[in-house]
C-alpha cells in the first residue's frame, strides 16, 4: 500500500500541474449521470475545483491513517450522508472512474500499474465515506 500511495502521489502531482485537469474531471463526472448533475445545478463549480483538488490529496493520505486525512475524510462522510448531500453509494463508482479518467488524459507517465495503485488507494476512502450514508 505505501507504494501505490508513493505512485499515486507523483501521478496527481503530475495530472493536477497541467491545466485543464480539474474542469475535464467535472466534464466527466457530470456527464456520467444526469442524477449527478442535478445535485451540482446551483454549484460554483470553480470554487468545488478547490475543493476537491484539497480534498483528493486527503483521500490519497487517508490509508496511511494520517490524522489530518482522517478528520477531512471523516467530515466529507457526514456531509455526504442521508441527512446531508444524500449521495447514493452507487455514485462514487463513478467519481472514481471519473478521475481515474481525467487523470489517465493529463499524466504523461500513466500506465496500467499507476491505475491499479488509484484503483486501490481511492477504493479506501471511497469505501468509508459510502458506509456512511
Ligand atoms: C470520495 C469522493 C468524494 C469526495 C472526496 C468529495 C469531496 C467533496 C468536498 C470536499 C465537498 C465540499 C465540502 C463538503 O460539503 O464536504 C463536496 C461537496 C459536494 N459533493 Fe462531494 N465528494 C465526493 C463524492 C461525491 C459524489 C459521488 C457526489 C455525487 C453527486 C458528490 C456531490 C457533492 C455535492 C452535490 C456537493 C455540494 C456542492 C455545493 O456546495 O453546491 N460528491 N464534495
Amino acid at each position: 500500500m505505501k507504494d501505490d500511495i508513493s505512485r499515486v502521489r507523483l501521478s496527481y502531482g503530475r495530472a493536477i500541474a497541467k491545466s485543464g485537469f480539474l474542469p475535464r474531471f467535472y466534464d466527466i463526472f457530470l456527464a456520467s449521470d444526469r442524477a449527478i448533475a442535478r445535485k451540482f445545478v446551483n454549484t460554483d463549480l470553480e470554487k468545488q475545483q478547490g475543493l476537491l483538488a484539497m480534498s483528493v490529496n486527503m483521500v490519497i493520505l487517508f490509508p496511511q491513517e494520517n490524522k489530518i486525512a482522517k478528520n477531512a475524510v471523516g467530515r466529507i462522510r457526514k456531509s455526504h450522508c442521508r441527512e446531508g448531500l444524500d449521495i447514493e453509494p452507487h455514485f462514487y463508482g463513478l467519481w472514481k472512474s471519473s478521475l481515474i479518467q481525467a487523470v489517465s488524459e493529463h499524466d504523461m507517465e500513466y500506465n496500467p500499474q499507476i491505475e491499479g495503485s488509484w484503483r486501490k488507494v481511492l477504493q479506501i476512502a471511497i469505501d468509508h465515506i459510502a458506509e456512511g450514508h
